[in-house]
């Protein structure tokens, strides 16, 4: 089957430990470990796979049992995968921190996907796919060609910038049709690109306040499109964890509720909401709106489990929750 979503970007070996409480630095506490395949790609592919929707994952491992796992892990979910091997480097791996309250604390080691080249991703997925998506877990390098050959092709490039890197190249957001960051990512990004940083010196801006001690809570919706408008990408979804998501479009913007539930991980949601969108642009025919409801609901399943890439739901389980919901 063609696939429809292609991820390219981080495979990475989750080792998450679950505790009541993070250890302050210094303190040693006990925990429940449960190792489970992950990184952002790989569960962003995971989840648009999931749905329904025909996905292929491309990465890179080492020649190392976590790499191997990774392909068992995949081959058992049917999710398509091309997976470079790469001699010298180990496949990345995580730490995973996940308290009572579901927060989470990561350390990753990216290993083998910083070394994922632009000659190892082949144009022909890219050109034919409706939907490409890349993270910043992979050399920014690759990153560009991928979005680059993926938009000349007529796919929606979507860049969920997480984790942003000091070194993240603003060009990068020419060649990108959507950008997904978080709360975080966003401040951090907005600093970063010279047509935001400049809007952010400001009078009507000046007035707010710093944005990265005051979060985004304090920012009227206008301003907030405003600052996503400077970016220069079509379309900015900033994630707002369990606050929903702030929309903004050429011609609106708009806000979207998260759906409440008990949250017992949230590691991995972020990632559920953007495979969730990619799937959703297929599943609506390219409707930010109904993608980002879509998403929305992918990700409040996600973080009822936990888990990484194995917490995503299924199409069926999303139909049902969203039913359940209409129903409320
Ligand atoms: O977003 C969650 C992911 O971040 C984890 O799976 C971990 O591997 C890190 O990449």
């Amino acid at each position: 089957m063609k696939p429809r979503v292609v991820v390219v970007g981080s495979f990475i070996q989750d080792l998450a430990f679950y505790a009541e409480a993070f250890p302050r630095p210094g303190e040693t506490v006990f925990g429940d470990f449960r190792p489970g395949p992950g990184g952002k790609g790989f569960n962003q592919a995971a989840a648009a796979h999931r749905t329904g929707v025909p996905t292929l994952f491309l990465g890179a491992v080492g020649r190392d049992a976590f790499g191997a796992g990774a392909r068992k892990y995949a081959q058992s979910e049917g999710l398509h995968t091309t997976f470079i091997e790469k001699k010298r480097e180990s496949t990345g791996s995580a730490v995973l921190c996940i308290n009572a309250a579901g927060q989470n604390h990561i350390i990753v080691s990216p290993g083998a996907n910083l070394a994922l080249q632009p000659r190892d991703v082949p144009p022909g997925p890219l050109r034919a796919a409706e939907v490409v998506v890349c993270q910043c877990e992979s050399d920014c390098r690759t990153i560009a060609h991928v979005l680059r050959t993926a938009r000349l092709a007529g796919a929606v490039t979507v860049l969920n910038p997480a984790p942003l890197r000091p070194d993240f190249p603003p060009a990068l957001l020419r060649h990108t049709e959507v950008v997904i960051p978080n709360e975080n990512e966003f401040t951090a990004l907005v600093r970063l690109v010279p047509a935001t940083a400049a809007l952010l010196r400001t009078a009507a801006f000046r007035a707010v306040g710093d944005l990265g001690a005051n979060g985004l809570a304090g920012l009227q919706a206008d301003l907030l499109h405003r600052l996503c408008r400077a970016l220069g990408v079509p379309v900015v979804i900033v994630t707002l964890g369990d606050q929903g998501c702030f929309i903004s479009q050429p011609d609106a913007c708009t806000h979207i509720h998260a759906h409440d539930v008990d949250a017992l991980d949230t590691s991995g949601a972020g990632d559920a909401f953007v495979g969730g969108f990619a799937a959703g642009l297929v599943r609506f025919k390219r409707n930010v709106i109904e993608a980002a409801h879509y998403a929305s609901a992918v990700a409040a399943l996600a973080v009822t489990r936990p888990g990484t890439a194995t917490a995503m739901p299924t199409a069926r389980e999303i139909t049902r929750f969203l039913k359940k919901r209409d129903h409320q």
